[in-house]
């Protein structure tokens, strides 16, 4: 479970991974925030980074902390964000929080990517713990919804204060009950191929390295091979 400990010794050693001068990639979620919190405090005691924000929310943080921000002009040596399920393979699903897409966007222009999780995150297949969110044109929903269905899955609109819940890039969610995944590469193949499907919370292959906290205490899980 994320308690302030974990979260505190998780940003705490992903700071390790930042040198002066480059320009990082800050995730969504409370991991990735706490590690914009870390950050920042190095930045007050003079440490010069550039952060590429992955969420409005995000944005808004780095900035009140005083982070100096660029867009993906910028060379990303490093993207330190969260997940919500990470696999044997570090495999993740992403997205509880709704910053899937941005996420995805800032990983694929970064040199690593970096996970941070607690430990109660890790699962034999993914799809075990939660839904699986994808970010749905909202025109396209019920079409998008039908063909979920087909494949097996159990699609809910995300809903946030009685209303859809609407993306940074005006989508809506459709989280997926999935149970666990047997084959991600072809589920997430599969789901791409719908049309309205903007992005789905599967990461496949993108981690280059998980950082898991079981209480304040933290270890590595490195990919094993690209
Ligand atoms: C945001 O859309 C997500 O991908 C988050 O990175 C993920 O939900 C993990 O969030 P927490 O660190 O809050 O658990």
């Amino acid at each position: 479970m994320a308690t302030n400990d974990s979260l505190a010794a998780l940003a705490t050693h992903a700071l390790g991974f930042v040198k002066a001068g480059d320009v990082v990639g800050l995730g969504s979620g409370r991991a990735a925030e706490a590690f914009v919190h870390a950050l920042a405090s190095r930045v007050r005691d003079g440490l010069r980074i550039r952060g590429v924000p992955t969420s409005e929310a995000t944005e808004r943080l780095a900035r009140e902390l005083g982070i100096d921000l660029v867009g993906l002009e910028a060379e990303i040596a490093l993207t330190v964000d969260g997940a919500d399920e990470v696999d044997g393979q570090l495999n993740l699903i992403k997205g509880h929080g709704g910053a899937l897409v941005r996420e995805r966007i800032v990983a694929a222009a970064s040199r690593r990517q970096i996970i941070l999780v607690t430990a109660d995150k890790l699962v034999e297949s993914l799809g075990a713990r939660g839904p699986l969110p994808v970010e749905v044109l909202p025109f396209a929903v019920p079409l998008c919804r039908r063909r979920l269905e087909d494949l097996g899955l159990k699609p809910t609109l995300r809903m946030q204060d009685e209303r859809p819940f609407v993306t940074d890039n005006f989508n809506v969610i459709l989280d997926c009950a999935t149970g666990p995944i047997e084959d991600p590469p072809r589920l997430e193949q599969a789901i791409r191929a719908i049309p309205g499907v903007i992005d789905t919370g599967l990461f496949l292959g993108t981690a280059d390295l998980v950082v898991v906290a079981d209480g304040d205490v933290v270890r590595e899980l490195p990919r094993k091979s690209r």
